[in-house]
């Protein structure tokens, strides 16, 4: 990058070094990041990058007229990347939180959910059947967040860095619970009945959306404008249909 376009972006008023929608334009490239380890939104399928989240963000590019140049990391560091300027947008089922949103620009909604508890016996179903138990949760979710505040509250919550992980450590009879996403939840129920798991409670809602860097609000304006366009031409709800047999926009 050119030193003088450097100087111009540090005074536009954004998060230090983030592209403004024009550059992306010019680019021809939006960069965008996500997971890849959260099925079935964004995971790789025979080392191919797909899901929910990857084909919708697919969707809202073409209709920018952008390209896609896709990156895949840790949730972990999904969100700080935004402040670094290392991408411009991240898709990853990030629910919308105050917390959230003093770090990053958030885009409307593109769907809806929930955290869902999931375990082998059918007598921990709901919130408070959690209490004295041991729960598996993804690192840096809502979940997370969600499950230490219980009262009363689990014996222990243990952190892993994928939510694979913390399904494989209730699959394994190392916790008593998993607390995920409500759909990635059913879609392992469905997908693997061997597995004897059962689905109990929403222990929460929530709204989930990409986000951008802190105040980057044409991109998140011209990405909002885009997906709502395709939530009204039907393209939205034929995507959601073939991924879960039912719309998940939030109503
Ligand atoms: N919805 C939860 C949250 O906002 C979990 C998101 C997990 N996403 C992922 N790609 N593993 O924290």
């Amino acid at each position: 990058m050119h030193r003088r376009a450097v100087l111009a972006f540090a005074l536009l008023p954004l998060a230090a070094g983030a592209r403004p929608l024009a550059e992306i334009r010019r680019s021809g490239k939006l960069r965008i990041a996500t997971e890849g380890a959260f099925a079935p939104f964004n995971y790789f399928d025979q080392g191919r990058l797909t899901g929910f989240e990857v084909e919708l963000a697919q969707l809202v590019a073409k209709k920018m007229g952008l390209a896609l140049e896709w990156k895949t990391l840790g949730f972990d560091g999904l969100l700080t990347g935004l402040g670094q300027d290392r991408w411009d947008v991240v898709i990853a089922s990030h629910g919308i939180t105050e917390e959230r949103a003093k770090a990053v620009s958030f885009m409307a909604p593109h769907y809806c959910s929930g955290g869902l508890v999931v375990a082998r016996d059918p007598k921990i179903r709901r919130a408070r059947d959690l209490a004295g138990r041991t729960v598996a949760v993804q690192t840096g979710t809502t979940y997370l967040e969600q499950v230490k505040k219980l009262v009363p509250p689990p014996r222990d919550v243990k952190n892993f860095p994928t939510d694979v992980d913390a399904r494989a450590a209730l699959v394994t009879g190392r916790v008593d619970a998993w607390v995920s996403d409500r759909f990635v939840a059913l879609e392992t129920l469905q997908k693997n009945p061997q597995l004897k798991l059962k689905a109990g409670e929403l222990l929460f809602t929530e709204r989930i959306a990409a986000a951008a860097a802190k105040g980057n609000l044409p991109l998140v304006e011209a990405w909002n404008k885009t997906l709502a366009a395709l939530m009204a031409d039907g393209s939205y709800a034929a995507l959601s249909r073939r991924w879960f047999g039912e719309d998940v926009r939030c109503t």
